[in-house]
């Protein structure tokens, strides 16, 4: 089921954060591709927001793991991957994919 997010298509290299069903997710646009992902670094819940995209991945501000945002795939394996949504954009309006 596709879900219109309520958020500001980013710019380049950039992430922008939403809340669907009380989940904070986080939109970013890396080469010229929109991804979405969990808003929320799986080694210590801090928002990813607060890091920054370079080479297709982001990377958290705390600790410097970072996430691939093609698969999800955590730097570390003692990490665990990142959870990722299917997202879509239609005009200005963001869609994400959730499981019902
Ligand atoms: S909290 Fe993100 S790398 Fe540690």
């Amino acid at each position: 089921m596709w879900i219109k997010v309520n958020a500001n298509i980013p710019k380049e290299g950039a992430m922008n954060e939403a809340l669907v069903d009380g989940n904070d997710i986080l939109i970013a646009r890396s080469e010229g591709k929109l991804y979405c992902a969990l808003n929320s670094c799986p080694h210590e819940d801090i928002k990813l927001t607060l890091g920054c995209i370079k080479d297709n991945r982001i990377t958290c501000s705390l600790h410097g793991y970072s996430f691939s945002l093609n698969s999800g795939q955590s730097s570390d394996s003692d990490v665990e991957n990142l959870q990722m949504f299917g997202v879509k954009q239609e005009g200005n309006d963001i869609y994400i994919e959730v499981q019902q």
